[in-house]
């Protein structure tokens, strides 16, 4: 299977969006809340209809970068949103990324997406993106499913392909978890 744009055209032209919560998810709301620096530069790869990134503007966060190789949720996020700007609605494959450099990256349900094969070049990209003392935030499946995507994982293999690239602050169970993915998902905070 080829995991391309074309395969992820065709979820959102069929409005197979399994993943989809119609909201920010609360392990993400919470740890934005707490944030408190507005400038933050923040990167959203794979954001699909970008809950967050909508949160997060709303909240009067500006510097925020919006990733998606489809340019379905894109259209979808400017339709929500006309205020945001367009230009920061980067329609791209996550990997072809250059010359930028974030504060904070929000992962949700992107990493999962991906081959299998490409989570140390995941690793490496993220590290790549961030600024000294930058942080990837988000949530890991702590589950496996029969086929992908979404492909699974779980802590010790995280800690194998993170350990090495990050400082793992933080990865443990989210306590906050939509009901569904309550026990299953991996709440995680690694540093550059
Ligand atoms: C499972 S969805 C998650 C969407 C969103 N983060 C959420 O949780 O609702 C994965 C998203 O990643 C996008 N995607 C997949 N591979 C990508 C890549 N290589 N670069 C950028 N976006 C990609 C897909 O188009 C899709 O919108």
């Amino acid at each position: 299977m080829n995991l391309n744009k074309a395969y992820w055209d065709k979820k959102y032209d069929q409005n197979k969006l399994v993943w989809d919560l119609g909201h920010i998810s609360p392990p993400l709301k919470a740890y934005i809340d707490q944030l408190t620096d507005k400038n933050t530069n923040i990167l959203i790869p794979g954001a699909g209809n970008g809950y967050e990134v909508e949160y997060l503007f709303k909240a009067g966060y500006t510097n925020l970068q919006v990733v998606d190789i489809s340019a379905h949720p894109l259209n979808n996020i400017k339709t929500r949103i006309p205020d945001f700007p367009e230009d920061q609605l980067i329609h791209s494959d996550f990997f072809e990324l250059k010359d930028m450099e974030f504060d904070l990256i929000l992962e949700q349900t992107f990493f999962c997406s991906l081959p299998p094969e490409q989570r140390t070049d995941y690793a490496k990209k993220m590290y790549d993106l961030l600024a000294k003392d930058g942080r990837l935030v988000g949530l890991l499946f702590d589950r496996s499913f029969i086929d992908g995507p979404p492909f699974g994982g779980g802590e010790a293999e995280y800690r194998n392909i993170f350990e090495g690239v990050f400082k793992i602050k933080t990865l443990e169970t989210a306590f906050n978890s939509i009901k569904p993915r309550k026990g299953k998902e991996l709440f995680f905070i690694f540093e550059k």
